[in-house]
């Protein structure tokens, strides 16, 4: 089933001044369980498909299906319902909340799901406890190392459950060491939970861990590759 389907998107910034076509004309589609890697310089638009497909942003013409559903027409209450539902977000930034637990960091999103406050507690220490964290509950952004808060992002990520994650250059402000361990997660939730995975890298080493990889050039699809999986990094993941 492909989960994502757009047929010539297009988005367009307009202002007094000036007009940018961010998205000229994009068609792909994206099936259930897949791992895209979204390559391209910058400015091509690969931020503004992230937010288009995370319905965080609306295009200016084209159609959208998500999970089989015309989202064209739906208002931006039922595109906030569904994107609590089924996706997942993981930012360069972490845009973690300054002076907020990892746990109440990691419960927000549950604040607007259906789950009875009762749960989430434990709900929140389980996304924590899978990406390794359970000994920084309490811990403040501010006493975390970036590698750290990338990993609390992840587990916020991942607490409603979504069968999508859109990553915008998730080990861009990460040292290697720990841009590597971001990305065996990553990988492991694709490979073992069958999470599909929309992620944004400049790095080729990053792109590595998906098996296809789409170049942008100027807002429209240069390229679309399938490429060889890397061999699952289930051993560098230490807890
Ligand atoms: N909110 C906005 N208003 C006006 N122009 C924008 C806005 N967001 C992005 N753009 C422009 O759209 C183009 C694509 O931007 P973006 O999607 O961020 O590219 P990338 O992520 O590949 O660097 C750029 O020319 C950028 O300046
Ligand atoms: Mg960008």
């Amino acid at each position: 089933m492909n989960i994502i389907e757009v047929k010539n998107l297009k988005k367009i910034y307009q202002d007094e001044a000036s007009t940018t076509i961010a998205l000229a004309d994009i068609s792909f589609s994206v099936s259930q369980g897949e791992f895209v890697a979204i390559m391209g310089p910058s400015g091509s638009g690969k931020s503004t498909l992230l937010h288009v497909l995370g319905l965080l942003d609306v295009s200016s013409s084209g159609s959208y299906y998500f999970a089989g559903q015309d989202i064209t027409s739906y208002s931006s209450d039922e595109l906030a319902n569904l994107r609590n539902q089924k996706i997942g977000f993981v930012f360069q930034a972490f845009n973690l909340l300054a002076r907020t637990s990892v746990l109440d960091n990691v419960k927000l999103p549950l604040v607007y799901s259906k789950i009875a406050e009762a749960d989430w507690d434990n709900k929140a220490r389980r996304a924590i406890e899978a990406v390794g964290l359970i000994s920084r509950l309490q811990h403040q952004p501010s006493e975390l190392s970036g590698g750290e808060k990338q990993r609390v992002a992840i587990a916020r990520a991942l607490i409603n459950n979504p069968d999508i994650i859109f990553a915008d250059e998730p080990t861009g402000n990460l040292d290697s060491k720990s841009g590597k361990k971001v990305m065996s997660i990553i990988q492991r939730l694709n490979e073992e939970e069958g999470k599909t995975v929309i992620l944004i890298t400049h790095e080729t080493s990053t792109a590595e861990h998906a098996e296809r990889i789409i170049h942008l050039l100027d807002g429209k699809i240069d390229s679309d590759i399938k490429v060889a999986k890397r061999l699952s990094t289930n051993d560098e993941y230490v807890k």
